[in-house]
């Protein structure tokens, strides 16, 4: 049997931490060893520590780990990190210096120039950056990847196959954001229920910077920007899981309408045991993407799209849709684990 990595989760009680440990069950490739929160769970039994809120039970193995604190040594191979970024900053820096690979879905690190903000079917050379990393913070065998907020996968894989084929000028992007995006217990059921928020804290910048730098080229160990502007407003909805992206783009080169869908429908995938069989699937459903609907499409890792039409105002709109706490978490992170292997990286 191949070699299993010990993999140990920080954030491990939270709703990606779950997610990690669903997604992990069974895996050929990662097997779960060290379990991390914080003060409030540490010392305790799994089972004991986490509000589990996915279907199923916590698997059998997992319950009885003592949960740790946030901290090395933790006893694996590969550190998966779901902590708020308010830990995550000095926490991540200390496992990559004390020879950890961190694979994080925290945004402290995503914008920083030497750090790769990894969607393996769109930037794999972006892992070029690790050498100036590893040479710039002084880290020995550890470092640091990241995956984008959860709201970016709803929209930049379509964005990168219109950008890769005609060039993107700007793009206006309105995304509807799953309550579950918010962690545990997240927003109110009183502000939720029968309503719409249009604010959700620090998450416009985001969805305003981080395209470009996922779109961006690796040159002499940097990574220049895709140059398109983007304009983002961001709202909190009354789904559980699944975000929604209503984007309006203006393109640099005509296209037609067959040419728009076809690139993104033939945007390739890639292979590794968590990519899903189509990485962006374009419906033609006049009513889809729906949350409900189309959110565990490639076991939460597709990216679907509906709504192509030309737009009266830019050169184009569409509706993208992806799964938050899987393409737009836990199964992004796992995905980066897998190309860093899969590169020989770890
Ligand atoms: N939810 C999403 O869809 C999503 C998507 C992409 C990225 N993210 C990012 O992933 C991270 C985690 O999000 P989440 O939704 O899983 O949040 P969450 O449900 O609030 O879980 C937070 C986790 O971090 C631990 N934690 C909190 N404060 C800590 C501290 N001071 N020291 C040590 N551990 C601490 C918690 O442990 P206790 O249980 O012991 O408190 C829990 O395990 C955030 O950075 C978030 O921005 C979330």
């Amino acid at each position: 049997m191949a070699k299993k990595y010990r993999v140990g989760i920080l954030g491990a009680t939270g709703t990606v931490g779950q997610r990690f440990i669903q997604l992990l069950e069974d895996h050929p490739q990662f097997e779960i060893t060290a379990l991390a929160a914080s003060d409030r769970s540490a010392g305790k039994p799994y089972a004991e520590a986490c509000a589990w809120k996915l279907s199923g039970s916590i698997p059998e193995s997992i319950g009885g780990i003592t949960v740790q604190p946030i901290e090395p040594p933790l006893d694996c191979d590969i550190v998966f990190s779901s902590l708020p970024s308010s830990v995550a900053r000095e926490t991540e820096e200390m496992f990559a210096r004390a020879g950890y690979p961190v694979i994080s879905n925290s945004s402290c690190y995503r914008m920083d120039e030497d750090v790769p903000l990894l969607v393996p079917e769109i930037n794999a050379d972006h892992l070029g950056l690790l050498d100036v990393q590893r040479k710039k913070r002084g880290f020995d065998k550890g470092f640091i990847v990241t995956n984008p907020n959860c709201a970016i996968l709803s929209f930049a894989p379509p964005l990168a196959a219109l950008d890769r084929a005609f060039g993107v000028e700007s793009v206006i992007i309105t995304t509807m954001q799953a309550i579950s995006g918010a962690g545990y217990p997240g927003v109110s059921s009183m502000d939720i229920t029968d309503n719409v928020l249009p604010y959700i804290a620090g998450e416009e910048p985001k969805v305003e910077t981080e395209a470009q730098k996922i779109l961006g080229r690796l040159e002499d160990g940097s990574i220049t920007k895709a140059d398109f502007t983007v304009s983002a407003q961001c709202f909190r909805v009354n789904v559980l899981d699944g975000h929604t992206a209503s984007v309006r783009v203006k393109l640099k080169e005509t296209s037609t309408l067959e040419e728009v869908v076809a690139a993104m429908e033939n945007f390739p995938g890639i292979d590794l045991h968590s990519s899903p069989p189509k990485f962006i699937e374009v419906l033609d459903e006049p009513s889809r993407p729906q949350p409900r609907l189309d959110r565990d499409r490639g076991n939460g890792m597709t990216i679907t799209v509906g709504r192509v039409f030309p737009d009266n105002v830019f050169d184009y709109r569409f509706v993208g849709l992806s799964h938050n706490t899987v393409r737009g978490a836990a199964g992004s992170t796992i995905l980066n684990a897998e190309l860093l292997i899969d590169r020989r990286i770890i």
